[in-house]
């Protein structure tokens, strides 16, 4: 009997574009280990701004990355990182973090310190019998697995994504961090070459969902 295939999927996009919810429902859908990587941003940057590290102050976001250690928490199909033993909790969604987050993201040193740990994520899925790993990010698709089987990259009119990230409350400018992500030289925002672009502006979740799960279903069989 063959094997099932593992499957790796990216799912990239700007704030409030639907990757959060799509690659939750499909993780769900087809028992895949789904991991948001902007958690991992917002960790290290709440981590920072614990420790009172400064962007601006490469030799001090140095010094604590040194003295960060990583590991892996999976919960139920979720991987949550570990910083120092302790998986971080509702502080990364503060406004604080909103505010920085997207400076600590752009140091080269910040995205080389979670390079391997995120790929390390594939083999966490194998491991626990996932049937792959769904992750979601800004730069999956283009640098982390620019061989992934599927890659996906969601866009949505900025006014329907402010409207959406308002409609969930908290303090978030979405327009700046897209801003600085898509302009930074390391790993900007953009749709990586040959991924499917999805428009989410105009069609439900669902409909996102349903139009990702149509090729992953044709290679996993429907669940
Ligand atoms: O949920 P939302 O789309 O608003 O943001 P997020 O996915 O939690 O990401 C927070 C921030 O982390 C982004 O604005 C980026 O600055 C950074 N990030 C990144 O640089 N690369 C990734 N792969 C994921 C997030
Ligand atoms: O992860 P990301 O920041 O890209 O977005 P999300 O957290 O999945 O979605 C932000 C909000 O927009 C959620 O409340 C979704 O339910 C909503 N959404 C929507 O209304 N229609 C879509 N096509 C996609 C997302």
């Amino acid at each position: 009997m063959p094997s099932t295939p593992f499957i790796i999927v990216a799912i990239d996009g700007g704030a409030a574009s639907g990757k959060s919810s799509s690659s939750r429902t499909l993780s769900e859908r087809f028992n895949l280990l789904h991991v948001d990587t902007g958690s991992f941003y917002r960790a290290i940057t709440a981590e920072m701004l614990r420790q009172r590290v400064n962007s601006h102050d490469l030799a001090a976001v140095k010094s604590a990355l040194a003295g960060i250690k990583l590991a892996t928490r999976v919960n139920g199909r979720s991987a949550a990182m570990e910083i120092g033993g302790h998986v971080a909790g509702d502080e990364i969604r503060s406004r604080a973090v909103n505010d920085h987050v997207s400076h600590f993201a752009a140091i080269p040193e910040v995205r080389t310190a979670l390079l391997a740990y995120q790929r390390g994520l594939a083999g966490v899925a194998r491991e626990k019998n996932f049937r792959g790993l769904v992750m979601e990010g800004r730069d999956i698709g283009s640098v982390i697995f620019p061989d992934a089987d599927f890659r996906f990259f969601l866009h949505a009119d900025p006014a329907e994504r402010a409207r959406r990230r308002a409609s969930e409350g908290g303090q978030d400018s979405i327009a700046e961090r897209d801003r600085l992500d898509s302009s930074r030289k390391t790993s900007p925002l953009a749709c990586p070459l040959g991924a499917v672009s999805i428009d989410t502006t105009h069609v439900t979740l669902a409909q996102v969902v349903e139009k990702m799960a149509v090729p992953l279903a044709a290679r996993l069989g429907t669940p």
